[in-house]
C-alpha cells in the first residue's frame, strides 16, 4: 500500500476531529506550538500533561501517542536546532510515520515543516515519511504483528503560496523515495527469486512505465560483443548473465550528446565463486546488485521527473557461483577493452564485470561515468555505514557528489585513488590481476576500474559499507537501505 500525501489548507482543530495529529516540538525547554491551544479540550489537556512529564525530551525522532476522547495526538521531537534542517525534517516524518504504523494507525495529519520553500518543505516531508512508511513484507505469511504502514497523510500549511508549491515538492519526493524503495526491495529480494534473468523483467517494467528505452543483452550478445569478463564471472552459475541498457533521451534537440552514463554492479549473488567466502555472512551477499539497482531505479526517477538531461543506465547481471564451468583463480580473462587481467580471486567480480560495462561506457563520448557498486569490504572497514567512499580524480565531480549529499543526506566520502596502487594489481604474466591484497583494499580496487575509463571525467561510488541497516533508523527500517539513489538523482539534478 503506498502512502497518499495532500497538502490541506484544513487546520489541527479540524483535522484532528479525523485522524491523529502529529505535534513537533523542539527539546525542552521549547514549548508547543501555538495551536496546540486550538484543540479540543481534552486532547489539549493530555498533550500538555504528556509533554510536560519528565519522559519526553523532544530529542529528534522521539515520539509519544496521545490519546484522548476527542481525538489522538503523537508528539514528536525534532531537536535543539531553532531551524529545522532538511534532515531533521525527513527524520521527525519518518520517526512519526514509524510511530502511527505500529499503533496501527492509517491516516495522519502533521504541519508541513520546515525554514525553506514550500517545495522542499514537502519534498523533506514525503522523502521522510514514505521512505519511514516502507516495509518488506513480501514473504511474511502471516502479517498480523507486523506495523500497518500508513495510508493517508495530510499534510497542513495555511500559506496559499507554500501549498502551491507543496504539490511540486510532494511528486519530486515521491519519485525519490520511490526510486529508493525499488532497491530497498530487490537488495531484500533472495537470490532464488532475483537471478539475472528475472532481474532484467523487472528492469523492463520499470523503463516501460517511465518510458526509458530498454536494450537486454543475453550471454551470446554479451559474447559477441566481447565483454570475456562478464562471461567469466557469470560462467559458474546456471542462471545465464544480462547486460542491460537502458536510455533516456531528455534532451531532444541535442540527443546525441549523453551528459552522463550510469555504471552499477549486478552480482545477483556473491558466493565468492571458487575462491568462496566464509558461510557467516554469506547471505548478505543476495544484495551485491545494490548499485545496479541505485543506477536502474535512478535513471527511471529521472525520466519521470522530467530532468533536461540525456542519460545511459549500464547494468552487468552475473550470479558468481563455484561450478564446473565458473572460473578458476590462475586463470586469464580478456575484457572488451583488450587488457587481460589475471585471476588471483574469483571473489573480486565486482570490478570485472564493471571493467567490461566501463569499457562499454565510452561508446557514448559522455560528459561523465558514474558508478556505483558493493565493490569491497574494505570501504566498510575504513568508513563503517556514516557514509559511501568516492574515488575521482575530477575535483569538479568530487565537489558535485559532496553537494548532492549534503542536499540528500547521504553522505559521501573522498578516498584516495593514488597512482601507488597499481603496483599492488601487476601481474607476471596479464595486464594486471584482480587483486591485491588486503591494504588498501578500496583505493586498488577503484585503480582497477580506472584502467577502463579511458580519459573520461569518472567517479566510482563504493556502497559496500552502507548497503544494510543493522537496526532500524527513523526513516530507514532495519535491511536494506536504498543508499544511493537519492544522491545520485540529487547529482543530476544538479547537473
Ligand atoms: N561483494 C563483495 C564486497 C562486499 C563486502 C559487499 C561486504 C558488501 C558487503 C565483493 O565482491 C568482494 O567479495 N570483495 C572482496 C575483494 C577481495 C577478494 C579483493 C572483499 O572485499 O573481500
Ligand atoms: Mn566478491
Ligand atoms: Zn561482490
Amino acid at each position: 500500500m503506498r502512502l497518499g500525501i495532500t497538502c490541506s489548507n484544513q487546520t489541527p482543530d479540524a483535522l484532528c476531529v479525523e485522524m491523529p495529529v502529529a505535534v513537533p516540538v523542539g527539546k525542552k525547554p521549547a514549548k508547543l506550538p501555538p495551536w496546540v491551544g486550538t484543540l479540543p479540550a481534552d486532547l489539549r489537556g493530555s498533550v500538555v500533561a504528556v509533554f510536560g512529564s519528565a519522559g519526553f525530551e523532544g530529542k529528534v525522532g522521539e515520539t509519544v501517542i496521545v490519546r484522548a476522547v476527542t481525538g489522538s495526538a503523537i508528539l514528536v521531537g525534532t531537536g535543539s536546532d531553532r531551524v529545522i534542517s532538511t534532515e531533521t525534517a525527513r527524520r521527525v516524518y519518518g520517526s512519526v510515520v514509524q510511530c502511527a504504523a505500529k499503533a496501527k494507525i492509517t491516516c495522519l495529519a502533521a504541519p508541513l515543516l520546515g525554514g525553506r520553500d514550500g517545495m522542499e518543505n514537502a519534498e523533506a516531508a514525503t522523502v521522510g515519511s514514505m521512505l519511514g512508511n516502507y516495509q518488506f513484507a513480501e514473504y511474511r505469511t502471516d502479517r498480523s504483528k507486523l506495523p500497518t504502514p500508513v495510508e493517508a497523510l495530510t499534510l497542513w500549511e495555511p500559506d496559499a503560496a507554500k501549498r502551491r508549491k507543496a504539490v511540486a515538492g510532494i511528486a519530486s519526493g515521491a519519485a525519490l523515495a520511490e526510486a529508493t524503495c525499488r532497491v530497498r526491495d530487490l537488495v531484500n529480494t533472495p537470490a532464488n527469486d532475483l537471478n539475472p534473468h528475472k532481474y532484467a523483467l523487472i528492469a523492463a517494467q520499470w523503463c516501460d512505465e517511465a518510458k526509458v528505452k530498454l536494450q537486454v543483452l543475453g550471454p551470446r550478445e554479451i559474447a559477441r560483443a566481447g565483454m570475456g569478463a562478464v562471461l567469466a564471472v557469470g560462467g559458474g552459475s546456471a542462471n545465464e548473465p544480462r547486460f542491460l541498457i537502458a536510455t533516456y533521451i531528455g534532451r531532444k534537440r541535442q540527443a546525441k550528446v549523453i551528459d552522463a552514463v550510469l555504471v552499477g554492479k549486478g552480482v545477483t549473488f556473491d558466493s565468492g565463486g571458487i575462491s568462496i567466502k566464509p558461510s557467516a555472512d554469506m547471505w548478505e551477499m543476495r544484495g551485491d546488485m545494490m548499485g545496479s539497482a541505485v543506477v536502474m531505479s535512478s535513471i527511471c526517477a529521472a525520466a519521470k521527473l522530467k530532468l533536461p538531461l540525456n542519460l545511459v543506465a549500464l547494468a552487468p547481471l552475473v550470479e558468481n557461483m563455484p561450478s564446473g564451468t565458473a572460473y578458476r583463480p590462475g586463470d586469464v580473462v580478456r575484457t572488451l577493452s583488450g587488457q587481460t587481467i589475471e585471476i588471483i580471486s574469483t571473489d573480486a567480480e565486482g570490478r570485472l564485470i564493471l571493467a567490461d560495462a566501463l569499457t562499454y561506457a565510452q561508446r557514448f563520448q559522455p560528459k561523465a561515468i558514474v558508478d556505483v557498486a558493493t565493490l569491497t569490504g574494505a570501504i566498510g572497514v575504513a568508513l563503517g555505514d556514516a557514509c559511501c567512499g568516492i574515488f575521482t580524480e575530477k575535483d569538479d565531480l568530487a565537489r558535485r557528489l559532496e553537494k548532492a549529499a549534503a542536499v540528500s543526506g547521504e553522505r559521501v566520502w573522498r578516498m584516495p585513488l593514488f597512482d601507488d596502487y597499481d603496483e599492488k594489481i601487476s601481474s607476471d604474466i596479464a595486464d594486471m590481476k584482480n587483486s591485491g591484497g588486503r591494504e588498501g583494499g578500496a583505493s586498488v580496487a577503484a585503480r582497477l576500474l580506472r584502467k577502463f575509463t579511458g580519459d573520461y571525467p569518472w567517479v566510482h561510488v563504493d556502497i559496500a559499507g552502507v548497503d544494510l541497516a543493522a537496526k532500524g533508523r527513523p526513516y530507514c527500517p532495519k535491511g536494506a537501505t536504498g543508499f544511493g539513489a537519492r544522491l545520485v538523482l540529487e547529482f543530476l539534478r544538479q547537473t
